[in-house]
């Protein structure tokens, strides 16, 4: 509709001189209007100016203005040509308005120079505000300085703004109708070339976005995490059994049988298989003695050790599992100092929320040697973290039943402004070492940690949810960005 008004009214026209009367006489809609223009202006079949102006009224006291002179000209024109007037005579003979903007303006302007006396300080003098008025009355257009001076002595005021509004006239490609583009390079296309406009090729778009694997959150954590163990030393453990005895999972590290976690409510038991199929017998018969009497230096736990108990299988709950098996490894050779890492899943039968979830991955490191000590262990968690951007470092007591002592680590976060835990850890007892067949003086030092707390916190992600299992959000996956952590302290 409105594309057909302007290009016909311009076939005969030689422009439209303002869309919005244009739109009102051809009862169009101006939005309409306008979106034509832009299109028609962008294939250059039409050029459209904007119009931009402002109409105004002269206000009573303009239009005295403009009828009899402004006040200031009256003023400068009771001052005599040479010598003085005084200012009771100026007040006597002029009308007493004149008389009062006269003497603010003619001073304002450089015209007199006033005292007791007043007297010219220039010969002739334009009644500028006169004539500014009378091509406004003429409906003329000012410049944007005078028009503000006569805003500001309240001599005009805006009655009509133009905005939105253009001029239009014919443009290079100018035809009464639009001509439907060629866009492909058809046979038939390039056989009619002759006849057919091409549309010009847009060198500036960009391409469909190429679409590719795109790493998770968790496995770009993961890697910054292996790097850093690698950087200090560390070998990887095989974390390649999601399915664990409860052997090596609780008994191997002198966790009761007893013991809560042990319950159904925390860890998810296999139903089939339910058992295991085999285990070290010589070693599980050391394991038991010293859960029901102790040894090397232990009471034990006084209560029956089943084996039934042992042989149960279950999703592993953590990954010190896989150290428990690694160390009993390494009791079967001569002794050789280790530094071991591992980073997989874990599973904990837990009430699930927005921080935790009934599958989560554990980083663990774990170091053995002749007599290390506590020191050592603090030395160690220092250079690890302090590689992570947390240098500052608090321990806290706590209780592992395979470590003695034990600490929570803490980390003073700057942005939440408190410390925050971010890790366990502890020396390994000797109640666990010893049975394994580890020389006496072999003590053995770990920490563990989540994945998904630090990944989280990089990610500025507040629901676990959106980060793992069903409910990942793809879409986040594919648009993070790469965000490393603190490493730059190494
Ligand atoms: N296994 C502990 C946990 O699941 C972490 C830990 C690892 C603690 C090694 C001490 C030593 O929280």
């Amino acid at each position: 509709m409105a594309e057909e008004a302007i290009l016909g009214f311009l076939q005969n026209n030689d422009e439209i001189a303002h869309s919005g009367y244009f739109a009102a006489e051809h009862n169009l809609d101006h939005e309409e209007v306008k979106n034509v223009i832009k299109s028609l202006q962008a294939f250059r079949y039409i050029e459209a100016k904007v119009l931009k102006r402002e109409f105004f009224n002269l206000t009573d006291e303009g239009k005295k203005y403009a009828a009899e002179g402004s006040p200031e000209f009256h003023f400068f024109s009771a001052v005599p040509e040479e010598g003085t007037i005084s200012m009771d005579d100026l007040q006597r003979i002029l009308d007493p308005f004149v008389f009062d903007v006269g003497s603010k303006q003619a001073p304002k302007k450089k015209w007199v120079a006033m005292g007791q006396q007043v007297s010219r300080t220039v010969q002739h003098v334009e009644d500028k505000v006169k004539e500014m008025l009378l091509q406004i009355q003429q409906g003329l257009e000012l410049d944007q300085e005078s028009l503000k001076s006569l805003k500001y002595r309240k001599l005009i005021i805006l009655t009509e703004k133009w905005s939105g509004y253009s001029e239009v006239k014919k443009g290079p490609n100018y035809a009464p109708e639009r001509r439907s583009l060629a866009t492909d390079l058809t046979r038939e296309n390039l056989q009619n070339w002759q006849e057919l406009d091409f549309k010009e090729y847009n060198v500036n778009a960009k391409g469909q976005p190429v679409d590719s694997g795109h790493l998770h959150p968790l496995l770009k954590v993961r890697k910054q995490f292996k790097d850093i163990f690698c950087q200090m030393g560390f070998e990887e453990m095989p974390t390649n059994n999601f399915v664990e005895s409860s052997f090596w999972n609780f008994d191997a590290l002198f966790q009761p049988q007893q013991h809560p976690a042990r319950d159904s409510h925390d860890t998810f038991f296999l139903k089939a298989p339910s058992t295991t199929r085999e285990l070290p017998e010589d070693y599980v018969a050391r394991v038991k003695q010293v859960h029901e009497s102790g040894g090397f230096g232990s009471r034990g736990y006084n209560c029956e050790w089943k084996r039934e108990e042992a042989n149960k299988n279950l999703l592993r709950t953590h990954t010190t599992a896989v150290s428990s098996r690694m160390l009993y490894e390494l009791a079967k050779g001569p002794f050789t100092p280790k530094k071991y890492y591992s980073i997989d899943r874990v599973f904990r039968n837990e009430a699930v929320d927005k921080t935790h979830l009934a599958e989560f991955h554990q980083i663990e490191g774990v170091v053995c040697d002749r007599g290390l000590t506590l020191g050592d262990l603090i030395g160690v968690l220092q250079e690890f973290f302090s590689r992570l951007g947390m240098s500052e470092l608090r321990f806290k007591p706590a209780y592992n039943p395979y470590t003695e002592p034990s600490m929570e680590i803490f980390s003073y976060h700057a942005g939440l402004e408190k410390w925050v835990e971010i890790g366990n850890s502890g020396m390994f007892r000797p109640e666990m070492l010893r049975p394994m067949g580890l020389p006496e003086d072999v003590r053995v030092i770990a920490w563990g940690l989540s994945l998904e707390r630090p990944t989280m916190i990089l990610y500025e992600c507040d629901n676990i949810r959106e980060l793992f299992g069903h409910k990942v959000d793809l879409k986040k996956v594919k648009e993070n960005p790469l965000c490393r952590i603190g490493i730059e302290s190494i």
